[in-house]
């Protein structure tokens, strides 16, 4: 039997847990810091040590004899906690650092994309708020303003306006709204199509890829409002089929893993290509380097296989040796967030109704939780994911929403329209 590290706290890091802890090979689960739903999952312990402390992560590892450390957020993975989990001698799921770059800058994915071929959107590449400037004025059309560094998946305006556009890089360059990883930013031509997000399991070499799933980044129904990381999701997406799965994976996602391992540095862990499908096909608009949130809500209460061998598989580069199996099924994850989500914080806010949920039949992942007075509330940002699975997804849809309606806390916010409407087409 083995001992599993997962490392994150949201509600991407429950769903890994919830997953790991069904596999049989696992009778140790141990989530670093977890939260008080993964407090909940079984033969699980959350330990309080942060996703920043790398040191502290290896001793951790030492000490329990944890056979796996599974990465759930990019920026320990960008600080290069697999390289050190690595040099311990701990297999991990997860890419190095020199992998995880294709995420922690957008400035170094985009030369990745264009150097070996891989369809992206155009971009320039900007330090000087002046050049920024004229090179805007410069140009018919008007960019899309994008952070170089981790911005929490904030870090993108896709403005309607040059005068939108000027401000995002007055925002960036001049006021530094997003610190050192606004340092550097792209102006890249604004994409149309439906975007897609395509997940794969990766071993160096081979990939095997995940149903896809639709993300909904706007904050309020009918796609409007600030972008956030993720208000629902929902598998199958109607947009994907295996035709353009095949496309995907011979275009991007191949030659990806190709050019890693000719550099030395084979990919290993999840890789996440976010696309828009546009009239020339896929094109890449970034690279996630882990499982997205909140995709994972949905698609992982499919998976019949063992997680926990899928992942050493990855880890061991043994991705040919194990089946992958899905169940035929949709499922829907909808996003509960925090009142001033995603600008402000708010005040914790006692939650009910996660039994009734329950009762409905719905799977709740917990992420901005905490125990306060002995009670469970909601302590900011996006709170829970509320998941059902059904034959369709308008069903499954149905019954993640009859879950969020049983549940309550002070100034929830949700969008009505995950798995109801076409989310996710740019015209
Ligand atoms: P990212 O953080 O790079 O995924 O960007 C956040 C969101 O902004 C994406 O999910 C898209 O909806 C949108 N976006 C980013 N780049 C582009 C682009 N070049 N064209 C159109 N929309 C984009
Ligand atoms: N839901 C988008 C992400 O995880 O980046």
């Amino acid at each position: 039997m083995s001992c599993v590290l997962v490392v994150g706290g949201g509600g991407r890091e429950h769903a890994l847990a919830w997953a790991l802890s069904r596999s049989r090979h696992v009778d140790r689960l141990l989530v670093a810091p977890g939260n008080p739903g993964t407090a909940s999952c079984r033969r699980t312990r959350n330990v309080a040590v942060s996703p920043a402390d790398i040191a502290g992560l290896v001793t951790l590892c030492r000490r329990e004899s944890v056979d796996l450390a599974v990465i759930g957020p990019e920026d320990p993975l960008a600080a290069g906690i697999v390289d050190a989990l690595d040099a311990a001698g701990v297999a991990t799921f997860g890419p190095r650092a020199a992998c995880a770059r294709l995420e922690a800058s957008k400035v170094h994915c985009k030369g990745f994309l264009i150097d070996n071929g891989i369809p992206t959107a155009a971009a320039e590449v900007f330090e000087d708020p002046h050049a920024a400037l004229a090179h805007l004025a410069s140009r018919p059309d008007v960019p899309v303003v994008k952070a170089s560094g981790l911005a929490a998946g904030k870090g993108v305006i896709v403005p309607e306006t040059p005068d939108e556009a000027a401000a995002a890089i007055r925002a960036m360059l001049v006021e530094r709204r997003f610190g050192s990883a606004g340092e550097q930013i792209l102006l890249e031509e604004r994409l149309r199509g439906r975007e897609v997000s395509v997940l794969a399991f990766c071993d160096g070499d081979r990939f095997a890829v995940l149903p896809a799933a639709q993300d909904h980044k706007r904050l309020r129904a009918g796609d409007e409002g600030p972008n956030t990381g993720g208000m629902g999701a929902f598998t199958p997406s109607p947009a994907v089929d295996d035709r353009l799965i095949r496309q995907i994976g011979s275009r991007v996602i191949a030659p990806t893993l190709a050019a890693l391992e000719r550099a030395g540095t084979p990919y290993r862990g999840l890789l996440y290509a976010g696309l828009m499908i546009t009239g020339d096909g896929p094109k890449v608009i970034e690279f996630n380097c882990r499982f997205g949130d909140p995709e994972t809500q949905a698609v992982l209460p499919l998976l019949r296989s063992d997680l926990f061998e899928i992942m050493v598989a990855c880890a061991t580069g043994t991705l040919g040796d194990v089946s992958i199996d899905w169940a035929p099924m949709a499922s829907v994850a909808v996003v509960m967030a925090s009142a001033g989500y995603p600008v402000a914080g708010g005040e914790p806010a006692a939650i009910s109704g996660l039994e009734a949920a329950a009762g409905e039949g719905c799977v709740v992942f917990h992420a901005g939780t905490g125990i306060v007075d002995g009670a469970l509330h909601a302590t900011g940002g996006r709170v829970l994911s509320v998941t059902a699975t059904g034959p369709d997804v308008a069903t499954a849809a149905a019954l993640a929403h009859r879950g969020v309606g049983a549940i309550g806390f002070e100034g929830a916010q949700h969008r009505a329209d995950i798995g109801r409407s076409p989310a996710g087409v740019h015209r």
